[in-house]
This record gives C-alpha cells, sequence and structure tokens, in this order.
C-alpha cells in the first residue's frame, strides 16, 4: 500500500511545490516524509525537486529522484511525443510502491493534464490510491475551478474524457 498525500492543483504555477516544500520543511523529518515529483517538464528551466530540496530544507535522503524527465516546457503528453516517447503510468505506480516512507507526490500542472494518448493526472491520482490535496488561488472564480479539481479527482476513471 501506498501512504502518503497527492498535491496538485486547479492550475500550473498554482502553489504545489511551496505547499509541498512547507510540507516537508514543517513535517519532513517528524513523520520521515519523501518528496516525489513522478513527471517533470521542462527539467532545464524548472526542477521542482531541486527546488522542494532546498525550500523544505530535505535531508539528502528526503527526496525521491526518480521519475520522468522531459526537456520541453510543455504538458506531460507533448513533451514525450516531441521526444520520441510515449508515458506509461507503470513503473511510477511500481516506485511509490517500492518507497518505504509517506510520500507526498506533486502532480505536473492541474488534475486534467494529459499524460498519454489515454491518460490523464487523474489516473496516476486513482492508480496511486492516496489522498488528494488540491492547491488553488484564492481570487474570484477560484473557488470554482477547486470544485470541480475535487469533483474531477475523485471521478472514477471511466467517468473521464480520453484525451484522445
Ligand atoms: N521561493 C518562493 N518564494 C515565493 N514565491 C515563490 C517561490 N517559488 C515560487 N514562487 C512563486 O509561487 C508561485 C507558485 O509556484 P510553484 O512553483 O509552487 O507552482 P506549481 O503549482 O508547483 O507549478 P508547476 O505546475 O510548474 O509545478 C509562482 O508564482 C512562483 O513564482
Ligand atoms: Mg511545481
Amino acid at each position: 500500500m501506498v501512504r502518503g498525500l497527492f498535491v496538485t492543483g486547479t492550475d500550473t504555477s498554482v502553489g504545489k511545490t511551496v505547499v509541498s516544500a512547507t510540507l516537508m520543511q514543517r513535517y519532513g523529518r517528524e513523520l520521515q516524509l519523501r518528496y516525489w515529483k513522478p513527471i517533470q517538464t521542462g527539467i532545464e528551466q524548472d526542477d521542482d525537486t531541486a527546488e522542494v530540496a532546498r525550500l523544505g530544507e530535505c535531508q539528502r535522503d528526503g527526496v525521491i529522484d526518480a521519475g520522468i524527465r522531459l526537456q520541453r516546457p510543455l504538458s506531460p503528453h507533448l513533451a514525450a511525443r516531441l521526444s520520441g516517447a510515449t508515458i506509461d503510468l507503470q513503473p511510477l505506480i511500481d516506485i511509490a510502491k517500492e518507497a518505504r516512507h509517506t510520500i507526498i507526490v506533486e502532480g505536473a500542472g492541474g488534475a486534467l493534464v494529459p499524460v498519454n494518448p489515454r491518460e490523464f493526472m487523474t489516473d496516476l491520482m486513482s492508480r496511486l490510491g492516496l489522498p488528494v490535496l488540491i492547491v488553488s488561488r484564492s481570487t474570484l472564480g477560484d473557488a470554482s475551478l477547486a470544485v470541480d479539481t475535487a469533483a474531477t479527482s475523485a471521478a472514477p476513471r471511466s467517468t473521464t474524457t480520453r484525451p484522445g
């Protein structure tokens, strides 16, 4: 069984990394947490793992480095396609299952970001079976986006639309 939290957001750049780093800084040592970014795009500009290690004051083994790392700063399925690859969720599930600690998993973008031609980030959430923490802005209209994200994250996989 995988233990931890899946940190998603209503959008990209909404604060998932900052919230993850805050959790690591406050509870990382006490609860023996491990931060994990399973899919990182735009790795040369954005390295959330390094950012959480720094902001969260993590010990060397406080972050899990393994995962899909793609160069282009695009959605996972497009960044993968342009690098000639397709993202398979199973190896990521295996990494999570092998983790011996409670993990703080940060998604990429929002809940309905496509990860391959058939699956979304919600499929990774659902297969990990972790509670989902939604990061949202607090400006007008964001409560609705947060509720949408909650409904989408809780929906059975068969009811979500396929990316095509
Ligand atoms: N150390 C920091 N102090 C203050 N603000 C920061 C810091 N790091 C990032 N930010 C700002 O906080 C906001 C949220 O950034 P963050 O990287 O947490 O978003 P994110 O949801 O993780 O994005 P992504 O989808 O790229 O993973 C951005 O506007 C960013 O510029
Ligand atoms: Mg981030």
